[in-house]
């Protein structure tokens, strides 16, 4: 079955990226010239997905206007001739069927990916995490959903992490299949334990799920931190039917963390056509001052 709808969960409460987000949704920080969802956004729809369903929470109302006509700001660009601004604008609006539920209480990620259920109905989805923004020529969510069709497998987006941080990650028991192409048979969400860690290869980011998560994480008591994870459910389909990891290419940057803001704003001004140039002129004289 094709792939056609996904999942941004965008409620988490960003503690890491605080005081930004006190009142600002991490999702809305900007990279450059957008916030962060909207690459992500258009990354599903490069991805040849067409129905998206971004889950909320209080105070991130505007995310939802981002992605909503604006009216009066249209009028007056049309007015002053910016009709470039005025296109642009207007598309963002007319990406993908968008649409919005609130996680009620905050709970974890795999409560989350819950909340989606009647969206999603009986179909696969991929689920694009709304703090991780993946820059590259080939969308990262479409790679997974090419290994989902080949492997007809739920599918780990999956990148190897540092020795020294697999404990803030997942860490995944994964065999290869060909190129960046693994099963991936278990997995444990921050291991404790040196002996409890099965790989340096974590998810992140993106995933490919069959809808038996659903029945899967009503099941799922809380785990790390407290939470609902979804590494918790997904452990159950890696050990029970298996699922595939694909070590996606592209970059990404981790947006609920101060250090990767600073990153993706760095290397996304450096591909801007028209930033790139000035800007590279001014770092060049930074540089020397360092
Ligand atoms: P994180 O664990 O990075 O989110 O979740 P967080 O809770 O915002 O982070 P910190 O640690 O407090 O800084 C990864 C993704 O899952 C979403 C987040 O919005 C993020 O996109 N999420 C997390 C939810 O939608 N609901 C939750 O209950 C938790």
């Amino acid at each position: 079955m094709k792939v056609t709808k996904a999942v941004i969960p965008a409620a988490g409460l960003g503690t890491r990226v605080l005081p930004a987000t006190k009142s600002m949704p991490k999702e809305m920080l900007p990279i450059v010239d957008k916030p962060a969802i909207q690459y992500i956004v258009e990354e599903a729809v490069n991805s040849g997905i067409t129905d998206i369903l971004i889950i909320t929470n209080r105070g991130k109302g505007i995310i939802e206007d981002h992605f909503d006509r604006s009216p009066e700001l249209e009028e007056r660009l049309l007015a002053s001739g910016k009709k470039d601004v005025y296109d642009e604008v207007v598309a963002i609006s007319k990406l993908a069927n968008i649409y919005f539920i609130r996680q009620k209480e905050t709970k974890g990620l795999g409560h989350a990916v819950n909340c989606a259920r009647s969206f999603v109905g009986n179909e696969p989805f991929a689920v694009l995490y709304g703090d991780d923004v993946i820059i590259g020529e080939d969308p990262a969510c479409g790679q997974l959903i090419r290994a989902y069709e080949k492997y007809g497998k739920s599918v780990v987006g999956i990148k190897a992490v540092p020795e020294n941080e697999i404990f803030k990650y997942s860490s995944l028991k994964v065999d290869k299949l060909e190129d960046n192409i693994y099963s991936c048979t278990d997995m444990v969400e921050k291991p404790k334990t040196p002996e409890a860690v099965l790989s340096l290869y974590s998810i992140l980011g993106r995933c490919v799920l069959t809808p038996d998560i659903f029945d899967i994480l009503d099941n799922t008591p809380p785990g790390a931190g407290g939470e609902i994870q979804l590494t918790d459910a997904m452990k159950t389909l890696a050990t029970t039917v298996g699922m595939t990891g694909v070590d996606y290419t592209g970059k990404r940057y981790d947006m609920g963390d101060k250090f990767g803001i600073l990153q993706a704003t760095v290397e996304i001004a450096l591909k801007n056509p028209v930033l790139a140039q000035p800007f590279k002129n001014y770092l060049k004289e930074l540089v020397k001052t360092l």
